[in-house]
């Protein structure tokens, strides 16, 4: 074996020695931040996990060590020991945790040499995302990345403390499955023993702990890696972890209490922070008439105004038809924004055309009343309506939409978010937090010509909304609510169907004929069949909730190894080609050639 370390033992973390520590004999290890040369004496700023320490090398102490470090280089790893001494008057840095102190090195050993790294590893250098992602090791090396992983690692052993503490139990299941359905697309699995065959990588395990509440174990949670093949975001990735939840014998607003219990207790723990609980309640039909989407910002105002009914019988023409033809006609209030230019209103128009807007008209409201375009198409009793409505004050810019109530509703929701980022109104370190409930159970999927669940269909109707099932089915309403955070849909859950003959329904109305729905979820009608309890849960993102508590702008900076935009990894290379034997094993011939 190669003992390099011989009878050096580490004494402390580089990080962690303080005043004090003065006059103690210590051993740090480490990588070398960088070495500077000082007329005779020279300094190395040593590395680890915990920060940064400076080592003060002086010829006339010790000659051999001083002779070692000549050689050493940036990122080369040594062993130090020495004293733990007061920095000289004057060179005391109050920035660093260390900087009162320095170590007076009386014997270095160099445990490794390293190449010239492709970056400096230090918080200051800005990187292009290919390299760091390429060298994520080294990556890995720099503070601000060290500090998400050990702050995540800190979140989910609260997690698990508070679970605990509330009697939930921690049980794994498979990621070799079957196909669960989420709404994204499937990873799959070809089965070399059962030819022809492919297991799924669960999208959520969220079959798998319904059973466990059929199995009787109360309470289950679970950090666990789901799987979802779709197209990614700044917040989405193929593999994402979730802190997954189930109970029995409860219903939503149980579940939503246990639940905001714990994220109060992460925010206290990870931030110092004390979210003030209950967190406050929207519906769905509110969330989209005052914010346009199901997941509002509610760290700034601008709501969203509907004035349909006010500018159905206008000479604008674009407004009155979208009114006549059962659309909606939406208007914002910018605050202040007058002064935006043309410029910067086209651009606006820009981001409304990606949710599919065929225009954005606007009014800046000055001295002399409204200046624009669509002005002189409304009377005076007109627009001292809208100005009533929308609580016009001179220097408002007013922003409208008309268009089906979807398209109108995202496509206004979504510029009321982007313009509380661009305007500076959402502030990273204010929390604000809200429960969206009373989705919607189904909607239609013109694409597939039937109506798809909204959440997952094992999901249980509002109970006063049962009736609806047999006469309109789109009109019923979910048990199941999603946990927003600033904008971000951290979580979301459900009171589960328990009733076999109601999930039969569910899958019926799904458009899943019976023997589909025995092909794929027959297990699952199996158990709810022998004495199913009422039961609910959710799952948060974890990925999600660590970006908002590091301020990280992509989902990548939560993640130790994670894959880019177009799913890759570009430290492994994956996913690459496979030998044709293996191919051969599967029994698979590819339609499109390897490279
Ligand atoms: P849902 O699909 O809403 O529910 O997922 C729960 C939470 O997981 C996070 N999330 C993601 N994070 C990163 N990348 C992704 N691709 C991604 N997809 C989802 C979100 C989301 O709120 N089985 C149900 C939960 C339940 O009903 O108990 C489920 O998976 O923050
Ligand atoms: P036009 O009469 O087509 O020149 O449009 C006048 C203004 O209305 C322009 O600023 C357009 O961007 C805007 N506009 C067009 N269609 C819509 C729409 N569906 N909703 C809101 N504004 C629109």
């Amino acid at each position: 074996m190669n003992d390099k370390l011989g009878n050096w033992k580490r004494t402390h973390r580089c990080g962690d020695l303080t005043a004090a520590n003065v006059g103690q004999d210590v051993c740090v290890m480490g990588w070398v931040q960088r070495r500077r040369d000082h007329g005779g004496l020279i300094f190395i700023d040593l590395r680890d996990r915990e920060g940064i320490v400076q080592l003060a090398l002086d010829p006339d102490r010790d000659l051999a060590s001083h002779q070692k470090a000549e050689q050493i280089r940036n990122e080369f790893v040594i062993a130090a020991r020495g004293k733990v001494s007061h920095r000289p008057d004057g060179t005391v840095n109050p920035k660093m945790k260390t900087g009162e102190v320095e170590i007076e090195i009386s014997e270095l050993l160099l445990l490794n040499r390293s190449e010239t790294p492709p970056f400096m590893i230090d918080e200051f250098t800005e990187v292009a995302e290919n390299i760091r992602l390429k060298y994520r090791y080294l990556d890995l090396r720099r503070p601000a990345l060290q500090s998400n992983l050990l702050k995540r690692h800190l979140v989910a052993k609260t997690v698990r403390n508070y679970l605990d503490g509330q009697g939930f139990i921690e049980v794994e299941t498979p990621v070799l499955t079957k196909s669960t359905p989420e709404g994204a697309r499937d990873y799959l699995v070809p089965s070399r023993v059962n030819l022809g065959k492919f297991y799924a990588l669960p999208q959520s395990p969220q079959l798998f702990k319904q059973l466990l509440m059929v199995s009787g174990f109360d309470r289950y949670f679970q950090i666990v890696k789901c799987f979802r093949d779709e197209d990614l975001r700044a917040d989405r990735q193929p593999e994402f972890t979730q802190i997954d939840c189930e109970m029995s014998f409860v219903n939503r607003d149980d579940v939503m209490s246990v639940m905001e219990g714990m994220i109060a207790e992460i925010f206290k723990v990870a931030l110092d922070v004390e979210i003030s609980l209950p967190i406050s309640r929207l519906t769905y039909a509110e969330a989209m008439d005052r914010f346009g989407v199901d997941n509002p910002d509610m760290r700034f105002g601008m709501e969203l105004f509907d004035i349909t009914s006010q500018v159905a019988g206008s000479q604008f023409k674009v407004f009155a038809e979208v009114a006549a033809n059962d659309g909606l006609v939406k208007a914002m209030n910018a605050k202040g924004c007058a002064t935006l230019s043309r410029k910067e209103l086209d651009e606006l128009t820009e981001f409304v055309k990606i949710y599919g807007a065929k225009g954005l008209a606007w009014a800046k409201i000055t001295d002399e009343g409204w200046q624009s375009p669509i002005a002189k198409f409304f009377t005076a009793e007109e627009l001292a309506a809208l100005n009533e409505t929308l609580d016009v004050e001179v220097g408002d810019l007013l922003l409208f939409m008309a268009d089906t109530p979807r398209v109108a509703n995202e496509a206004l929701g979504r510029l009321r978010g982007h313009l509380g980022q661009k305007l500076g109104l959402a502030r990273k370190d204010d929390y604000k937090f809200v429960w969206v409930t009373d989705f919607p159970l189904l909607e239609w999927d013109e694409e597939e010509r039937r109506h798809v669940a909204v959440h997952h269909p094992f999901t249980s109707p509002l109970e006063e909304d049962i009736p609806l099932l047999d006469s309109e089915p789109g009109k019923a309403r979910a048990q199941a609510y999603d946990l927003v955070l600033n904008g971000s849909e951290i979580g979301g859950g459900s009171v589960r169907i328990h009733d076999q003959a109601v999930q039969s329904r569910m899958f019926d109305l799904l458009g899943i004929g019976e023997e589909e729905a025995r092909e794929k979820f027959g297990f699952l009608l199996d158990a709810l069949s022998f004495g199913a309890p009422p039961h609910g849960g959710i799952a948060f993102g974890l990925d999600r909730v660590m970006m908002i508590l590091t301020g990280a702008d992509s989902i990548r900076d939560v993640i130790a190894f994670p894959k880019t935009q177009k799913a890759t990894c570009m430290l492994s290379d994956a996913p690459n080609e496979v030998a044709e034997k293996q191919l051969q094993e599967l029994g698979i011939r590819l339609r499109t050639k390897q490279k």
